[in-house]
């Protein structure tokens, strides 16, 4: 599926770490596309990660950023802008990490200094971003900035932790600022609420495997994959959505809007029979 969609394109890819990554996948099927890009990545993950494997790849070039420091996003936003000669187009934050999460704190028993680090992480950097582009006025006139989400933004999970948290901050980010960026400039911010991913990141969530099966089972179409979510991305960094804005997009195959499947519920009376049968037991 190889086309011009985003011919004359250009942006930035945050998050990039292996081939897992969603973002991994959205930069390989951006360029396909006909987009011009450039990667950005923690210098940890620049080290321990196959980010400029993929520049290289790509035949493109990757700033360093930790997403939460505003020195560092300065530089990376003017270092983009001078790469492309000027604005650009699109932007994808796939950035999160709880250090919760990392060192199984409960969610009753939570570190506040760690919590701080999720927040500023994986929902303000988002905020952070924005307001740098904007203060350089990175962006073309209908341009398009894309964060990833989670359904445990809505509903409890558990095991996602104070993620939760900062997803749903995440998205109230792309609301408020969608107003402001939307007015001023046309810019369009959206979060993409993506099915549970095998990932890095994904991995690292408490009862991630079975998470993955429940939500497989539970959603009409199946979960999306990352491939999957890396096409979605692109729709929103073309011209044929310009009029989306402020949304939560969810992308899980249905999973959002169930209760209760047919199979989920036989399921459920099945394990009751057992003790129909052996009451005492
Ligand atoms: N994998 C899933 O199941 C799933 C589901 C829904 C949403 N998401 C979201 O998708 C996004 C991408 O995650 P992924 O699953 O591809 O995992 P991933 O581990 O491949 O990507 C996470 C990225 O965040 C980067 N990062 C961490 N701290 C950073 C910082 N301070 N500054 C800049 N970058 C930093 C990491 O280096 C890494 O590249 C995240 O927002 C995640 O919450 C993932």
């Amino acid at each position: 599926m190889n086309g011009r969609l985003l011919e004359g394109k250009k942006g930035i890819i945050f998050g990039a770490l292996n081939e897992m990554s969603i973002a991994w996948k959205v930069a390989e099927r951006a360029v396909e596309e006909g987009a011009e890009i450039v990667l950005s990545n923690t210098q940890m993950a620049l080290r321990l990660g196959e980010t400029e494997k993929l520049a290289e790849k790509l035949n493109t070039i990757v700033i360093a950023a930790d997403a939460t420091d505003l020195e560092d996003l300065d530089l990376l936003i003017k270092g983009a802008m001078k790469y492309f000669n000027g604005k650009f187009d699109f932007i994808l934050h796939s950035i999160g990490m709880s250090p919760n999460v990392r060192k199984g704190r409960h969610y009753s028993d939570l570190d506040y200094n760690y919590l701080d680090k999720t927040l500023d992480i994986s929902a303000i950097s988002f905020h952070k971003v924005i307001q740098t582009a904007r203060k350089n006025d990175a962006i073309s006139e209908w341009g398009s900035i894309v964060g990833l989400s989670y359904v445990a933004a809505q509903r409890t999970f558990y095991g996602y932790n104070d993620m939760a948290d900062a997803k749903s901050l995440l998205e109230s980010i792309a609301r408020s600022f969608g107003y402001i960026y939307g007015q001023e400039r046309h810019v369009r911010i959206n979060t993409i609420s993506q099915s549970p991913t095998t990932t890095t990141a994904g991995q690292g969530v408490k009862g991630f495997d079975h998470l993955l099966d429940f939500s497989e089972r539970m959603s009409p179409l199946g979960n999306a994959t990352g491939e999957e979510c890396a096409d979605y991305c692109l729709t929103l960094f073309s011209d044929l959505t310009k009029k989306v804005t402020m949304q939560n997009l969810f992308h899980d195959g249905g999973f959002s809007s169930m209760g209760m499947s047919l199979q989920a519920m036989q399921q459920y009376n099945k394990s009751f029979e057992y003790d129909k049968e052996h009451p005492f037991d």
